[in-house]
């Protein structure tokens, strides 16, 4: 009896000392993998100066870096909360004190947007990268241009504060992949005239985050949060929109509510999209419009 509590003992034993070793060996990898650094060739940009310019910029920030950013731009903390995991802030952008902008130069701030990396060269989560990485130079220039206009804002954010768990679970692949991992590194993207046309909605959508949510399809799929479980709706015909108007459609970004009088719930950041030009709005539809219609996606 006492020789086989013994056995049990030593096979427990070793299981937890074999737990620990896998578990310090995922600690290391995972802290490797949010430690890589990362380089890519200068964008070579030039910041534009005039007045319309600026304007665009200003819209571009309104419609796709406020929501994550605040209305200040100054960062919001806690933007991700994984219990747990840790937390992110999202950054200050702005020149005040805490901000990034205080040292970054043109190319840092490209290195962020379009390809997920940090000053250091590290990777940063911004989940927006994968649609940002699309803007053209000329709007991505713009919005740049737009953000070193911005007055200061003192406020010191903490970037990304993981606990170890987290850290585990990045190296074994349960966390997704970061930003700068998926992004394709090389799109050139030439932005098609401004105006209402399927080629414009297209590039609202790619640059916007919609597909990052509906999905590459834009058939729906599961959240981005790998802690969140809901699923986003299908934009193609093959869902509710294949029974909807323009007007309804428009009306539905702008007030968060369906046509069906369903109250969109806080994960659609539809306040962000409310802002778009009544010519955005309408180029998206004509873009979701021309889909395929696809069946609702679950993954
Ligand atoms: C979906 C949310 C989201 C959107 C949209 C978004 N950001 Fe971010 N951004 C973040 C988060 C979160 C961080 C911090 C990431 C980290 O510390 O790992 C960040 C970091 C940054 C950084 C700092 C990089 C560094 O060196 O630390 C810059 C610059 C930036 N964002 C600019 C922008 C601009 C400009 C836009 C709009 C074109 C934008 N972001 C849109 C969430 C977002
Ligand atoms: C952060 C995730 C996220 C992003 C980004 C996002 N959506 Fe959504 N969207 C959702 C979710 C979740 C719902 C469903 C909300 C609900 O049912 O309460 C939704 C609902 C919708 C609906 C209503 C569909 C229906 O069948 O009722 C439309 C239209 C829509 N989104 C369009 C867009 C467009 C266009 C973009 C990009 C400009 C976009 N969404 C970006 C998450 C997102």
């Amino acid at each position: 009896m006492k020789k086989a509590f013994k056995w049990i003992g030593i096979v427990i034993g070793s299981l937890i000392g074999l737990l620990l070793a896998v578990g310090v060996v995922l600690y290391f990898m995972g802290t490797a993998r949010l430690n890589r650094t990362y380089d890519f060739p200068p964008s070579n940009i030039v910041l534009p100066t005039d007045a319309a310019s600026i304007e665009y910029g200003r819209h571009r920030v309104e419609t796709l870096c406020q929501g994550c950013h605040g209305q200040d731009l100054s960062g919001v903390e806690n933007w991700f909360d994984g219990g747990p995991l840790g937390t992110i802030d999202s950054a200050n952008i702005t020149t005040g004190e805490g901000g990034v902008g205080v040292d970054f130069t043109t190319e840092d701030y490209v290195r962020a947007i379009r390809h997920g990396i940090d000053g250091k060269g590290k990777p940063i989560f911004m989940v927006a990268v994968p649609s940002t990485a699309h803007l053209s130079d000329e709007d991505l220039g713009a919005i740049i241009a737009y953000i070193m206009t911005v007055p200061p804002v003192d406020h010191k954010t903490n970037g990304q504060n993981f606990t170890p768990l987290a850290k585990i679970l990045a190296a074994a692949g349960v966390l997704g992949d970061l930003p700068v991992e998926v992004v394709s590194h090389d799109v050139h993207v030439t932005a098609p005239d401004r105006g209402v046309s399927v080629e414009y909605g297209e590039y609202l959508v790619n640059i916007n985050d919609c597909r990052v949510c509906h999905g590459q399809e834009l058939a729906g799929g599961p959240s981005p949060d790998p802690t969140a479980t809901w699923i986003s709706p299908n934009l193609t015909p093959g869902g509710e929109l294949g029974f909807w108007a323009e007007e309804q459609f428009i009306a539905t970004l702008r007030t968060g509510v369906t046509p069906g009088g369903h109250q969109l719930n806080e994960n659609m950041p539809w306040q962000d999209y409310a802002l778009f030009y009544d010519d955005e709005l309408k180029a998206i539809w004509l873009y979701l419009q021309s889909l395929p219609r696809l069946e609702q996606a679950t993954k």
